[in-house]
């Protein structure tokens, strides 16, 4: 698993080396509407990445920053390369010279190109809204795992991402970020938005729907589930393999090799409603109010179970 992580490492860090030279304020960009960060996306990119083909059998993990994209996606990767080994694919799926940044919008716009390459099946990450992916992706039925966390939680977890990241906007105090995130001022927009916008395919029969939390409740049951959706064919001891290597523990302890530097940042606590070391009364009512208004009747609002995770 180590080798094909290379080029991501050699991205995060010089995002972070570009970053320490720039303002504050041009740290982001918008595009239609929606800020993004310069170090790692651009707009030519994203025209480019307008007319690019998905496979059928490709993999993609859809999720908003700090949902746990980088846990799940390792499980992904770990479960195709796993089921890549049956055959003799698995040398060119592990090929250094073919690697790409995982997350599609992340990249300079011959990046699509260069994908083309890619021997199936391709594992794509990313944290953009549907309206904002490529068309090929929902007509060519490339199935879709769509991970969704608890909307405190993902504040919480974004407030300390961000201070600690050069690359990203820092704030002076968790209210100040709170208000940001409540208005969308996030790289990638605003959470609320993102989980309203992605229930328009509550019911497409190629995406399949996790929680964080649920992961968290029982790992075992949700890598099955995962390398059943996406028609994998591991064996039991396969699975538990993907299980093991995919524990926070494992994953911090390895993440030098997976994440360089970023590894420290990421890896922070891994766990269930951290939320409660910094939410007030106040932002409480905030995002309780705003989550009864915009989600808590959609059938994505019902799957996080706001009740149990998110109520005082
Ligand atoms: P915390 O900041 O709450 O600790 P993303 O990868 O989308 O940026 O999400 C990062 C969050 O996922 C962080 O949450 C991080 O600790 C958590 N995470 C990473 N690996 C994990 C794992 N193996 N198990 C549980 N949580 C994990």
């Amino acid at each position: 698993m180590s080798k094909h992580r290379n080029k991501f490492i050699a991205v995060v860090d010089k995002a972070m080396t570009d970053a320490e030279k720039m303002a504050p304020e041009e740290l982001m960009f918008s595009y239609k509407g929606i800020l993004y960060p310069t170090t790692v996306c651009n707009p030519e990119a994203f025209k480019a990445l307008e007319s690019f083909e998905a496979r059928k059998d490709d993999v993609f993990l859809a999720g908003y920053p700090k949902s746990g994209t980088n846990w799940v996606g390792q499980i992904l990767t770990d479960l195709v390369l796993t089921s890549a080994k049956h055959n003799e694919e698995y040398d060119s799926l592990d090929d250094e010279e073919l690697e790409e940044f995982p997350y599609l919008e992340v990249g300079d716009a011959e990046k699509y190109q260069r994908m083309t390459n890619l021997p199936s099946r391709r594992v794509i990450f990313t944290h953009l809204r549907p309206e904002n992916l490529p068309a090929s992706i929902f007509s060519n039925k490339a199935k879709i795992l769509l991970l969704l966390r608890n909307p405190k939680d993902v504040a919480t977890s974004f407030y300390h991402f961000t201070n600690k990241l050069a690359p990203l906007p820092s704030f002076k105090s968790w209210d100040d970020f709170f208000t940001a995130f409540m208005n969308g001022q996030m790289p990638w927009g605003s959470y609320i938005d993102y989980v309203s916008e992605w229930n328009k395919h509550a019911d497409d029969e190629n995406i399949m729907t996790i929680t964080y939390e649920e992961l968290k409740e029982n790992r075992a049951l949700g890598v099955k589930q995962i390398s059943e959706f996406f028609e994998l064919n591991l064996t039991n001891e396969e699975i538990q393999g993907v299980v093991d290597r995919s524990s926070f523990q494992a994953m911090k302890e390895n993440s030098e090799k997976t994440h360089g530097a970023f590894g420290n940042v990421l890896f922070r606590k891994g766990g269930v409603s951290d939320w409660k070391s910094l939410f007030t009364e106040d932002h409480n009512r905030e995002m309780d109010a705003t989550f009864e208004e915009h989600l808590s009747e959609t059938k994505l609002g019902r799957k996080l179970k706001y009740g149990v995770y998110c109520k005082v």
